[in-house]
């Protein structure tokens, strides 16, 4: 059978239309708890009104309408400026600081613009075959599931454990996990492929990397132009932890008088945990002389957490405590080594092969527990070298800065290519991720004092 690239095009349409309306209700399904008072509260400047997060959404998907859709009117212009991030190419719109200033548009204003955007983008995908406008799709429901793991962050600063998440379960350890792996050096691709998929091409296989071509599971059709492209890297020999931090370890810092001792502190950290006043991560609480986290769960001690890994920490406080533990954070071509490499079969999607991310090998959203899960829970999910809950959990901090890889190229102004200054990356994905969107490859990006997002580290030492 001959298959023409029309053929193609309207498969990747079928499958696509599929995709966004899994990936639209799925973010009408984690707002669904939500009463509608908590839908317009911004309780800190870093973070947005869920209503915000439902109509943004609809907005990234409403330009792609405006410039591809001919005759398509606006629905508002208010909408507009209400509804952009930080787009300076698509005109005027409110500070983030103020999203939450305004009670206009209402909820019932914005879920019934999400409805206008769906069943313009339905008719829209029934039509679409220009490859480069179906790729633009993709990035908005790749952008919407960012939004989905926002919403997370954004739902917990608001209500904690207010809300009621459909809570499942954590696991329970099925292991020890300890010590450190050792990781020979030597010339290593790093990223993702310029055809999106996070492999390499045949011949490029220098270091014994492999083309897993014919994998068409969804993972091979995407990759952020941040990712790419894949380009060798020079490694020393290293050791990276087995296990992410833990919170008992944590608390031990935190006994040792870690926020008390600026020899373990970059000068900005210190300023910040004198400023900020920091004496433990986001949402642990002191009582009686005891530590405590809150999250959606409830309110727990420490101690009877000390096993999971230890969450909201900035690149300040993971560093800090890398220096007093006689260690430090890895770059991003390490972690990616340590998760994606196998000394006898190369280069591999994910830690435990080419497999897609399912609730046994990896605590993504789709496992529901909201929450981390302990070191040992995900044996399955290990890589070659032993390093284990490297994909989801907490995103991993890097020492690497935020920046272009050589070669890089922008696929979408605006959306990564601006934030390439004064950023550290981070890798793995987290509870809150969903499975579709996370890959070995991605590089997720913070500054140095935020906390509010999940993230944690594991420590790396030179031979
Ligand atoms: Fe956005």
């Amino acid at each position: 059978m001959v298959s023409t690239s029309r053929d193609l095009s309207r498969t990747a349409a079928t499958s696509l239309t599929e995709l966004y309306q899994q990936v639209r209700a799925q973010t009408m399904a984690i707002v669904a708890p939500l009463e509608i008072e908590d839908y317009v509260i911004q309780t800190a400047e870093f973070m947005s009104p869920p209503r915000w997060h439902i109509g943004h959404t609809s907005w990234f998907f409403e330009t792609v309408l405006q410039a591809h859709q001919p005759g398509y009117r606006v629905y508002s212009e208010d909408f507009l400026f209400y509804f952009n991030s930080y787009y300076e190419g698509f005109g005027v719109r409110i500070e983030r600081p103020r999203r939450g200033t305004r009670s206009r548009p209402t909820v019932k204003e914005t879920v019934a613009y999400r409805q206008h955007i769906d069943e313009e983008m339905a008719r829209f995908l029934e039509s679409l075959e220009d490859p480069a406008v179906l790729s633009l799709v993709r990035l908005g429901l790749e952008h919407e599931m960012q939004h989905q793991e926002l919403l997370v962050y954004d739902i917990k600063h608001l209500l904690s454990d207010q809300f009621d998440a459909p809570l499942r379960a954590a696991p329970v350890a099925q292991r020890t996990v300890a010590g450190m792996a050792e990781i020979e050096g030597g010339l290593f691709w790093l990223g993702a492929h310029q055809g999106s998929s996070p492999t390499v091409e045949e011949g490029s296989v220098g270091d014994g990397i492999r083309s897993q071509s014919g994998d068409e599971s969804p993972h091979s059709i995407f990759a952020f132009d941040n990712e790419k492209p894949a380009h060798q890297v020079f490694l020393q020999d290293f050791k990276l932890d087995r296990a992410l931090v833990t919170n008992g370890e944590f608390l031990e810092f935190i006994r040792d008088g870690g926020y008390q001792n600026f020899r373990w502190w970059f000068s900005e950290g210190w300023e910040a945990v004198n400023r900020e006043q920091w004496r433990a991560p986001l949402y642990w609480e002191e009582s009686d002389g005891e530590w405590l986290i809150r999250d959606f769960g409830g309110l727990r001690a420490v101690a009877s957490r000390a096993a999971d890994p230890v969450c909201h920490v900035s690149y300040f406080e993971a560093s800090a405590f890398a220096k007093w533990a006689g260690k430090r954070l890895p770059t991003e071509a390490e972690w990616e080594k340590a998760a994606c490499y196998h000394v006898a079969h190369g280069r591999q999607a994910f830690p435990w092969g080419n497999g897609s991310p399912d609730i046994d090998n990896a605590n993504l959203f789709e496992n529901g527990l909201w929450t981390v899960a302990p070191v040992g829970a995900f044996p399955r999910g290990a890589s070659a070298y032993g390093c284990e809950q490297m994909i989801g959990d907490v995103w991993e901090w890097t020492t690497s800065d935020y920046v272009p890889y050589p070669g890089f190229k922008s696929e979408f102004d605006e959306y990564n290519d601006k934030w390439f200054v004064n950023q550290k990356v981070l890798r793995g994905g987290s509870f809150a991720t969903p499975q579709l969107h996370i890959r070995s490859t991605y590089r997720n990006f913070f500054h140095a004092h935020e906390r509010w997002m999940t993230s944690g580290f594991r420590c790396a030492r030179d031979f």
